[in-house]
């Protein structure tokens, strides 16, 4: 047994064209790889990748368990590993350090413990919604976890867009297999009507995560949003309300730095 390590690696939103090559020879190259997608096509991929040293931390969810419980023994079991001095991969779906505290942690701890721990990008559910929406985030894009965004009096800026993230769990901390308890989705249409019309049409958005198989985009009127059925794996996007404010003082400085300077 070697040093112990730690690799933590995204899969993508589809293992199939979205596993990066690095992804894949650190895969194959590990003593241990541990992963958590849910996704069929991506279990037999890294199970195919590493036969010997796959395993899934799918099994620490329990219905009615809370979250950061399971996010806490997952992080062990990685720690476990890297302790044993394997070369351990965290695999994780979509990118690996958007919206994932596990890979973070692990991280964080591994270090601290003076192991060697490194992330690599991976595609995000985000990556994936700004090609199939056909939106580009250069005029601005806030990006917040649901619940957070309820939980906090985070600013909101209606001239850039808005992604919400875990909309389908919103104010529910424990896992559920199926379906989330989204009696706190009324609460959000509530938080967003001071700032859009009811009429603002908002998109739910899932990813394809299978080859072939097109994305699900749901458009509806923001008045709608509390009454919608909305699966784990979705993420809403909120379109600009209104074009941004020109700061003409800043226009002026800019034009200023910019004019030929005289007296040459
Ligand atoms: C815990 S986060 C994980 C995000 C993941 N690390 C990534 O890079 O996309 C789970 C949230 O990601 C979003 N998500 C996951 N799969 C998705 C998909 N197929 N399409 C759209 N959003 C998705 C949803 O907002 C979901 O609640």
């Amino acid at each position: 047994m070697g040093e112990g390590s730690l690799i933590v690696v995204g899969t993508g939103i589809s293992p199939v064209g979205q596993l990066t090559t690095e992804a894949i020879a650190w895969m194959r190259r590990a003593d241990k790889v541990l992963y958590i997608v849910s996704n069929p096509v991506s279990v037999a991929v890294i199970q195919d990748l590493n036969p010997r040293g796959a395993e899934s931390l799918v099994g620490l969810y329990a219905d009615g368990k809370l979250r950061t419980d399971t996010y806490e023994e997952m992080v062990e079991r990685v720690l476990t590993c890297v302790r044993a001095g394997q070369l351990t991969c965290l695999a994780l779906y979509g990118h690996p350090g958007v919206f994932a505290y596990p890979s973070h942690e692990a991280i964080r701890r591994a270090r601290r413990e003076g192991y060697r721990a490194q992330m690599l990008p991976g595609i995000s559910a985000e990556d994936c919604l700004f090609a199939d929406l056909g939106v580009d985030p250069k005029t601005g894009c806030q990006s917040y976890e649901a619940t957070d965004f309820l939980l906090y009096r985070r600013p909101l800026d209606v001239s850039s867009a808005v992604i919400l993230w875990q909309i389908g769990a919103i104010g529910d901390w424990t896992y559920k297999q199926e379906r989330y308890d989204l009696s706190a989705l009324p609460l959000l249409v509530e938080r967003l009507l001071p700032f859009y019309s009811e009429d603002h049409e908002v998109c739910l958005y899932q990813a394809s995560t299978l080859p072939g198989c097109e994305p699900t985009i749901r458009r509806l009127p923001l008045k709608r949003l509390a009454e919608a059925d909305i699966p784990p794996s979705m993420t809403l996007y909120i379109p600009p309300a209104r074009p941004p404010e020109v700061d003409e003082a800043m226009v002026e400085r800019l034009r200023a730095l910019r004019a030929p300077q005289g007296g040459r």
